[in-house]
């Protein structure tokens, strides 16, 4: 059974777009905030290590200091609500044992166990051979909760704009990052789009599904 059609499904994500003008004036209400707080919590990672945290950045201060390390895009002052992803920069057997202890408290079993998991678990962390290789796979999971924000920002009406084109030494610094164990590698803005927002109405640009898709 779906719980949404085809067609709103693509309307939604047709809807959607890299919003570059948000309208200042307009919140997300609270309990829609939260459902995507959520959304981007229950995103899949890799082993559920989720080596990632995202900064949810009220202050409206921080938002105006992070504005000149982005290429000053007004979505990061304009935006209803902005959000930075981070990297942990240390996954470790500390991280290992923290995740275990959630999974073995959210499923109601003893930590003894999920031994044979966390024998892999920890075996996949020890195998890294450089902290640029561990960092790069962290990378992957956290544009995972990304895409999964952004789908259901799509999905809830909200609009997004999600953020490259930041410094990240910057934004760590601005932070407070580092002392947290953070490296912030993009952001998202969301809100709702400012009704002279041009981009709004430009055609998607897509590459062709025969160049997309490779049917085997
Ligand atoms: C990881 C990532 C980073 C991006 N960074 C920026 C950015 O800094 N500023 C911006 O205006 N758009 C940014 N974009 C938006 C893309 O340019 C946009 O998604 C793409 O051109 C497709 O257009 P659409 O999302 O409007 O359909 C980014 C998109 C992604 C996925």
């Amino acid at each position: 059974m779906h719980t949404i059609t085809e067609q709103a499904l693509i309307g939604q994500l047709n809807w959607r777009y890299a919003t570059k003008k948000f309208d200042p004036a307009r919140k997300i209400p609270e309990a829609t905030f939260q459902a995507l707080m959520q959304a981007a919590r229950l995103a899949p990672s890799s082993y559920g290590l989720q080596p990632y945290a995202v900064v949810i950045v009220t202050d409206g201060a921080l938002r105006q200091a992070l504005r000149p390390h982005s290429w000053n895009q007004s979505q990061v002052t304009d935006a209803s609500h902005f959000m930075v992803f981070a990297v942990r920069t240390e996954l470790d057997q500390a991280w290992v044992d923290h995740t275990m202890r959630v999974m073995a408290s959210a499923r109601g079993v003893e930590r003894a166990s999920l031994a044979p998991w966390e024998g892999m678990v920890s075996g996949f962390v020890k195998g890294f051979t450089s902290e640029a290789a561990k960092h790069e796979w962290s990378a992957k999971q956290l544009y995972m909760a990304g895409g999964v924000l952004l789908t259901a920002a799509a999905l809830l009406g909200v609009d997004a704009c999600p953020l490259e084109g930041i410094d990240p030494a910057k934004y760590d610094q601005v932070l407070g990052l580092e002392a947290r164990r953070l490296h912030a590698l993009f952001a998202v803005a969301l809100g709702y789009r400012a009704a002279d927002d041009k981009h709004a109405r430009a055609a998607k640009a897509r590459l062709p599904e025969g160049d997309m898709f490779v049917r085997l």
